[in-house]
């Protein structure tokens, strides 16, 4: 009754922006990202019919903000008639570092839960259960580069390269280490109901994630940071234009966009991605990320810079 599992966060290079159906947390356009290796969150879930509720601990502090969230989570995996639950969450990096917490906490939740429960669901179910709670979380479920379709009856979730084979590095610099102001559920139905960019940003998706599919099948490293930037600065796009706007940038991020450019003009391997939050994501190839973690760390405004390569998906680590 008791299961502890672990996932790592994953960054999008082919932004999930906006939603086609809220009930169901179902994306309105399909997305491409990379999942992280030396990050993760480790997620415990024992099943105890004598607690009185369920209770949710994450880095070692009760979360009554975060648990009902949590419970419906468990509950579409375990069935709302499940024992109540203890639920204890640790991550290996800052929250504020921007680096979508909640991808790894529910990748592993429901992980955990199905081991705990017993309920032997496959990966695809488990992403579809993930993405429910967070669009992006069924991402995590699966390591290296991944991409995420919609389909008819929901999402369906693929490895495109295995991390091994196109073992890319990521530099995050961090700007600025408070909350975030507007979270990314929220902001995605501001930008749908009221950015005049929304509607061709879901029309132009489709081609955005073809070409970042040919460019990781192929490992064409130019290719895929002129789609991904591309596509990251058109979300951005969509936040700016919405009502009210949403400008997740602060002046470091913008900095850290121009030592990206300046690299980029010396033929270093690099590209930025950044998503709602002012930290800017270096994608590079190997080789390059000492200097991409020199030149960042000594941007004007970056508080500090973490690294990382690409690793695989969410696993189970005990099960009693
Ligand atoms: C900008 O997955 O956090 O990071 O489904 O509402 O929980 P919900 O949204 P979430 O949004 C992630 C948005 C993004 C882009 C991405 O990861 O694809």
């Amino acid at each position: 009754m008791r299961a502890v599992a672990r996932a790592q966060p994953n960054i999008a290079l082919i932004k999930y922006w906006g939603k086609r159906d809220t009930e169901q947390n179902l994306p309105a356009v399909g997305s491409i990202s990379i999942t992280l290796a030396e990050l993760f969150t480790t997620m415990s879930v024992e099943f105890d019919d004598a607690l009185p509720a369920d209770s949710l601990v994450v880095n070692a502090s009760e979360n009554p903000a975060m648990l009902p969230r949590v419970s419906r989570c468990i509950d579409a995996v375990a069935g709302a008639r499940r024992p109540r639950a203890a639920i204890a969450s640790e991550s290996n990096f800052p929250i504020a570092a921007g680096l979508a917490s909640s991808a790894s906490a529910f990748a592993a939740l429901v992980v955990a839960a199905d081991a705990a429960a017993g309920t032997n669901y496959g990966r695809d179910e488990l992403a579809g259960l993930a993405g429910r709670a967070s669009g992006s979380a069924a991402r995590s479920l699966y390591g290296g580069f991944v991409e995420l379709a919609n389909d008819d009856d929901g999402i369906a979730l693929s490895t495109l390269c295995p991390p091994s084979e196109w073992p890319l590095s990521v530099v995050v610099a961090i700007t600025a280490t408070g909350p975030k102001a507007v979270g990314s559920t929220e902001a995605m139905e501001t930008s749908r109901k009221t950015s005049p960019f929304y509607a061709r940003w879901v029309d132009q998706q489709q081609a955005d994630l073809d070409e970042a599919r040919e460019a990781v099948n192929s490992r064409d490293f130019q290719k895929l940071a002129t789609v991904a930037e591309h596509n990251c600065l058109k979300m951005h796009s969509v936040m700016w234009a919405s009502r009210p706007p949403m400008v997740y940038w602060n002046a470091t991020t913008l900095e850290c966009m121009d030592a990206v450019r300046q690299m980029q003009a010396e033929g270093v391997p690099v590209f930025f991605t950044i998503d709602a939050g002012p930290q800017l994501k270096a994608v590079c190839e190997s080789a390059a990320v000492d200097e991409v973690c020199e030149r960042l760390a000594a941007t004007q405004g970056v508080a500090a810079v973490m690294v990382t390569g690409l690793g695989g998906g969410a696993g189970l680590i005990e099960n009693d």
